[in-house]
């Protein structure tokens, strides 16, 4: 199995290929999204999880002159997911975001933007992709959108996946395994890496889908791993082992929302919001489960935030998602610092 650093390369080949199905499939989320910045104005944006873009409405912060940061820790996604979104396709033509801006602007998000062409969503420059993305060839990251490549659990996440690879080598039985696992945990709490942007500096953040990916990671990487070394556990193995498997797993989940919300709170700006969504329910062969860790999370989050159902009605908290993986119901809620 590859180390952590690999196992979260993303799939440039996959992502390509199904740009146009997760385009859509997120479209929801997009709107949701564009329709706080414009009840907000933000003037400065944090997109944690913000991958592919592909529920990111970066033109709607971009039309109210936001300075914006994308936060993901796969290696090179965010440059992939930037350089595929910033074009559509509309009936009448190409349709750049960047190149819809003032010139000085455009020029600080494309270092090729040249000069608009009269009528068109696109400058001069424009060069279509061959690619099955839509895109432009001559696009150049320019200094804008600000992208960080880090970890939005302050280094937890990443300090747990990067030590799992040494602590199962030669384990010899899941309970020691799981024994290592928790132990791996609480060293990784030592790591505090926080974003390099100022306290109270962000008037809106994002965190769109990402806290479900937690209930998955680092956890997944660890048990796969613990699969290549001791084999697939028996039945009567996984009875005997649901509670130290369920102890690690809710202390991953736990840590990483605890770190979160505290990354949220520190960045905030005093009257900003946070968008958080995730799944709350997912389709499998017909029948709708409860994602139950997920309420746990929203738990944990109520203690430090308060709800904002002004900006957003209580009506816009539900949602339907149609992954690649099945149908979910998505919830979706504004958080603000409690007062
Ligand atoms: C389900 S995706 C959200 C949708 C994504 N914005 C898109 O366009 O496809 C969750 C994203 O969060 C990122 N992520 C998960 N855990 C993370 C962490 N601890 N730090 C930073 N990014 C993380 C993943 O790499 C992934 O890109």
């Amino acid at each position: 199995m590859a180390n952590f650093q690999d196992y979260l390369k993303p799939d440039h080949h996959g992502m390509a290929e199904n740009h146009t199905r997760f385009r859509r499939a997120f479209a929801e989320q997009r709107e949701n999204i564009a329709r706080v910045a414009a009840a907000l104005h933000p003037s400065t944006v944090v997109c944690f999880g913000a991958g592919m873009l592909n529920d990111i409405p970066l033109e709607a912060f971009l039309r109210w002159g936001a300075e914006v940061h994308l936060v993901d820790w796969m290696e090179g996604v965010l440059e992939f997911g930037l350089a595929a979104a910033i074009v559509t396709k509309t009936r009448t033509g190409p349709d750049c975001v960047f190149c819809t801006l003032d010139e000085a602007q455009a020029s600080a998000y494309c270092g090729s933007f040249s000069e608009k062409q009269p009528g068109a969503g696109v400058c001069t420059a424009y060069d279509p992709t061959r690619n099955t993305t839509p895109g432009c060839d001559s696009y150049e990251r320019g200094s804008q959108p600000h992208l960080h490549t880090q970890d939005v659990t302050g280094g937890f996440a990443r300090a747990f996946g990067d030590g799992a690879q040494g602590i199962l080598a030669g384990v010899d039985s899941w309970r020691q395994a799981f024994r290592r696992g928790q132990a791996l945990s609480r060293k990784a709490k030592e790591s505090v890496e926080p974003l390099d942007l100022a306290d109270g500096s962000i008037d809106f953040i994002t965190a769109s889908m990402l806290i479900s990916q937690f209930e998955a990671e680092p956890y997944r990487y660890f048990s796969k791993l613990a699969v290549d070394t001791l084999g697939t556990p028996s039945a009567a193995d996984e009875k005997r082992l649901k509670g130290a498997m369920e102890a690690l797993r809710s202390d991953l989940l736990t840590t990483q929302i605890d770190r979160l919300g505290r990354e949220i709170k520190r960045l905030l700006a005093p009257d900003g919001r946070c968008y958080l969504s995730f799944e709350m329910f997912h389709k499998d062969g017909g029948d709708w489960y409860f994602v139950q860790p997920m309420a746990a999370a929203l738990q944990q989050l109520a203690k430090r935030f308060r709800f904002d159902f002004q900006t957003t009605p209580e009506s816009a908290v539900v949602s339907r998602y149609q992954g690649v993986e099945g149908e979910s119901v998505i919830h979706q809620y504004l958080l603000r610092h409690a007062s």
